[in-house]
């Protein structure tokens, strides 16, 4: 019964082609996709067309060098967008990419190794978020670490091994790839825990999609590792996945109905951060599953209509469209990027999700509404309630007609402020949809590629987000410490002595009582070397102590910030 619909379905549609020439979304997607693909392989180098000076396998995020400035690589940009084309090689729908894969590689190999403002490659430089095109180090000021970066390269080399251990290649795979992808694996081991800046380069806190990407990253190498036999990550592994598990919960706003982007910033906490994250750690196999936040989880359904909703109002351009029809979204409704706009990339998510959520329905046959995504299913059936729909159902058959039509709605969004050599820059105008900041921004081309492979029923490989239990306690990881001496110059008198104190317990918590005392071995300069956790801030001052007296350096404190492992010397002069 059902397949014969289907193919009623096609036969009117392809009637309808011959007779009517394909629909809107349909001419779209055939002539963006090859502008898309052509537009992420002119952004790489060495002989992309648009990449002029980057170095072989190195993805510009734009060229674009004014207003923004984005020529430069950017470790998530080049990872979503390798993630792309390995997918492409790997589906063997175009192995001719292969090529590219090694160049990207080799690449990611060389800038592994870089000394960075984040630190070297064993202490917390593989969290730096952009490199030049030259593979140089970007020393300026910037919102680093970004620690999604180490666990999307991770993601996209795993899906690369995998495809060659199919292939028979597990030997290379295991004396090339595996040691790139451990040391990512390793910092996402290590440092998931710490402070990060968000996937926007604004907030540094904790991000869901940040912390999403990077239990994938771990639960993706714990199989690899199992088929490569290196056994002695596993543990460690594990034991961290289990963790990142349980602290993605914490990022539920249950009241709000979405999940909040970033545990800093002050803002709503709505933003396209958790869209994204939903496309990323798709797992078929997963069917719904809340825990890992799969796109039509009821959580993560939920928290789509929370976050489309939200921008609704805020872009003159959505004015007039049904609260029940698609709208262009941006990264946060707060955004005043470019007076904060809506993004390509934000909306083909939105569509992604929901072909995602399509795709599982139609596998499992069955459309589940909770009370959790309740609002959001009302959007298409104003009465529907809680239930489970089986395909034999005309629910089923309304809902997924109606979800596929608001899906294709985003993609329309897109088609309509696309301009006509169909470029695809970061934003487009809140006002009047013309093209703004960044042009040609390969991210946008490889997020077009994947809403339209989703669309298309695109199933990517399994990461085994299946049959996950959530720890009912989650554990913390402080992560690596860092050596750091201390060296203050100081003249004393005969019976004092130089102590440190300071905001953190290992120097006393700011009681004099229990400061750490220094050497004077190389009196005037007093010493000490103190292990404190890395990449933290210390407030501290240097006091003499004598029998009778405590003398306190004069104000401000010294503030600073541990680096994220390794070592550190401070050279201060008493004041
Ligand atoms: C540049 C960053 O790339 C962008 O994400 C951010 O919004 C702006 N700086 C403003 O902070
Ligand atoms: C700004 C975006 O906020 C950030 O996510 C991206 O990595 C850079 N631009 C480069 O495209």
């Amino acid at each position: 019964m059902r397949s014969f619909s289907v193919l009623l379905t096609a036969f009117v549609f392809s009637c309808v082609e011959k007779f009517l020439g394909p629909t809107p979304i349909q001419s779209y997607i055939s002539t963006e996709s090859a502008i898309a693909q052509a537009g992420v392989l002119a952004n790489i180098g060495p002989d992309g067309s648009k990449s002029s000076g980057a170095l072989s396998g190195v993805v510009i995020a734009s060229p674009n060098t004014y207003n923004p400035n984005y020529l430069y690589t950017w470790i998530r940009d080049a990872s979503l967008t390798f993630k792309v084309i390995t997918q492409k090689v790997a589906s063997e729908e175009d192995p001719t990419l292969r090529a590219k894969i090694d160049q990207f590689f080799l690449s990611q190999v060389h800038i592994q190794t870089l000394t960075n403002p984040s630190g070297t490659e064993s202490t917390g430089g593989l969290g730096e978020p952009k490199f030049h095109i030259d593979e140089t180090a970007y020393t300026d000021s910037w919102g680093r670490p970004q620690r999604d970066s180490p666990a999307l390269r991770a993601t996209t080399f795993m899906l690369y091994a995998n495809y060659l251990i199919a292939n028979g290649n597990t030997t290379w795979v295991t004396k090339n790839l595996w040691p790139v992808i451990k040391l990512d694996l390793d910092y996402v081991q290590n440092y998931w825990n710490r402070t990060t800046f968000d996937l926007w380069e604004e907030i540094p806190s904790s991000s869901f999609w940040t912390t999403a990407v990077q239990h994938r990253a771990l639960r993706e190498g714990i199989a690899l590792a199992e088929d490569l036999d290196q056994m002695d990550v596993i543990p460690g592994y594990v034991d961290q996945a289990n963790n990142l598990l349980c602290f993605q919960q914490s990022f539920k706003n249950s009241a709000g109905g979405y999940f909040t982007a970033n545990t800093g910033g002050g803002r709503s906490g709505i933003d396209s951060n958790t869209i994204l994250a939903s496309i990323h750690v798709f797992d078929p196999a997963a069917g719904c599953d809340a825990a890992t936040f799969q796109p039509c989880s009821d959580v993560a359904l939920s928290n789509l209509k929370v976050y489309v909703d939200s921008f609704r109002s805020i872009y003159s351009i959505n004015n007039g469209i049904a609260g029940n029809a698609a709208v262009a979204t941006g990264r946060y409704p707060e955004d005043v990027y470019y007076n904060g706009n809506p993004w390509y990339l934000s909306t083909f998510a939105v569509a992604e999700q929901l072909y995602d959520a399509v795709i599982v329905w139609e596998q499992q046959q069955v459309i589940n509404v909770t009370s959790t995504s309740l609002l959001f299913f009302r959007q298409f059936i104003s009465d529907v309630g809680s239930g489970s729909y089986p395909a034999s159902t005309s629910t089923y058959s309304t809902l997924l007609a109606a979800i596929k039509n608001f899906a294709d709605g985003f993609v329309l969004i897109n088609a309509k402020y696309t301009p006509s050599d169909g470029g695809l820059s970061e934003q487009f105008t809140r006002d009047n949809g013309s093209p703004l900041s960044a042009k040609d921004l390969t991210w946008s081309y490889a997020s077009a590629l994947t809403a339209f492979a989703a669309r298309d029923g695109f199933i990517p490989a399994s990461w085994g987000a299946a049959g996950l239990t959530v720890p009912s306690v989650c554990r913390s990881n402080p992560g690596p410490t860092a050596s750091v001496t201390f060296n203050v110059y100081a003249t004393t008198n005969i019976g004092e002595n130089v102590f440190l104190v300071g905001s953190v317990p290992e120097l006393g918590n700011w009681l004099p009582e229990n400061a750490v005392p220094l050497s004077s071995q190389n009196y005037p300069t007093w010493s000490a070397n103190i292990t404190l956790p890395g990449y933290t801030s210390v407030d501290y001052k240097y006091i003499k102590k004598s029998r009778d007296e405590i003398v306190w350096a004069s104000d401000p404190n010294w503030s600073w910030r541990t680096p994220d492992a390794g070592s550190a010397t401070l050279s201060d002069t008493w004041r």
